[in-house]
Order: C-alpha cells, then structure tokens, then sequence
C-alpha cells in the first residue's frame, strides 16, 4: 500500500513503479498523471489518470484496449498474466472453467477480436463467468465505436478497483 500523500511526494519513476499497474502493460498513462500532481484523493488521482486516457489519440487508446489479454485465454493458460489481471479473473472463476467452457471463451473471443480488431475488456471482479461470456456475445453485435468507448469505461472501472487495493487516502 502507498498513500496519496506518498505519491504526491514521489518522482515520475517511483510513482510510475507504484501505481502503473493500474492499467494493464501501459505506464504511459501514470507517466503523464504524474505531471497532474497534487492529487487530494484516490478519485482525484483516478481522475487524472482518466484524463490522460480520454486526451490520447484514439490510436493509443486502442493500444490500451489491445494490452488486455483475452479473459480465459492462452496467455491466462500459460501462467503469463500481470499479477493484478491473474487476480481478477481467478475471482471471476475464469481459471477453473471446464474444457467446453473454456472452447466457448475462445470462440467468443476470437470472433469479437475479428469483428473489431482488439480484445474484449470487462472489469470482471464482480461477475461471475456466465454473466462475463453474456456480454461478451451480447457485445459482439455492438458497434466499433461504441465498443472502444464501452472498453474505455471498462479500463477505468478495472484501474479503479486496482488503485483501491494499492492506494490509501
Ligand atoms: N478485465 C480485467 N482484467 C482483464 C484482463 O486482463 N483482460 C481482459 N480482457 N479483461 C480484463
């Protein structure tokens, strides 16, 4: 755990090294809040960090959404997930799912990465593994654009819950 105050105090390496993680393999969006320093609340800095995110060139924010891997997907099955994206999907259950569930997820992911060229972002702690595979079919008939937005909402709630377990007030 750090502290706002801590982070308030920090240079761009040690606040980057502590609060980074928050949105999956892209430091660049810490890298930019720290400039946004001082920050009066987790929602101040979780804030900050949105902004970065919602100032990028849609170009990046896609990057973003493409950093996440697929829920239930190979790199899940390899042991080769972020520590905090291991975390959220064993607590959704999406690490001990059946042979004919996981064929489903692979499905369903494979046809939204076609249909629009990056992978399906939900914040899943919280849900369980039907109500994750649900809005993945039900969004695979969304639009792009409304796509990128709905991930984007996504990404901030998931750095939300992140930023919760490593910052205190
Ligand atoms: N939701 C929370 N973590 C992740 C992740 O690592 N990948 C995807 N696709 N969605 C997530």
């Amino acid at each position: 755990m750090t502290s706002i105050a801590a982070l308030n105090a920090a240079d761009r390496a040690t606040f980057v090294a502590a609060i980074g993680f928050a949105f999956e393999d892209s430091p660049w969006i810490a890298e930019a809040a720290w400039e946004r320093r001082p920050f009066d609340s987790v929602d101040g800095l979780h804030a900050a960090l949105g902004d970065v995110v919602a100032g990028a060139p849609e170009e990046r924010q896609i990057a973003l959404i493409a950093a996440h891997p697929d829920l239930a997907g190979r790199v899940a099955r390899t042991g080769r997930l972020t520590p905090a994206s291991r975390d959220e999907q064993a607590s959704a259950g999406l690490d001990r799912l059946a042979p004919e569930q996981i064929a489903r997820f692979d499905e369903a992911n494979t046809a939204y990465r076609v249909r629009f060229g990056f992978p399906f972002v939900i914040a899943v702690r919280g849900r369980d593994q039907a109500a994750i595979l649900a809005a993945l079919e039900r969004r695979s008939r969304n639009e792009r654009d409304v796509e990128i937005a709905l991930a984007l909402a996504e990404i901030a709630q998931i750095a939300r819950l992140r930023l919760e377990g490593a910052v205190s007030a």
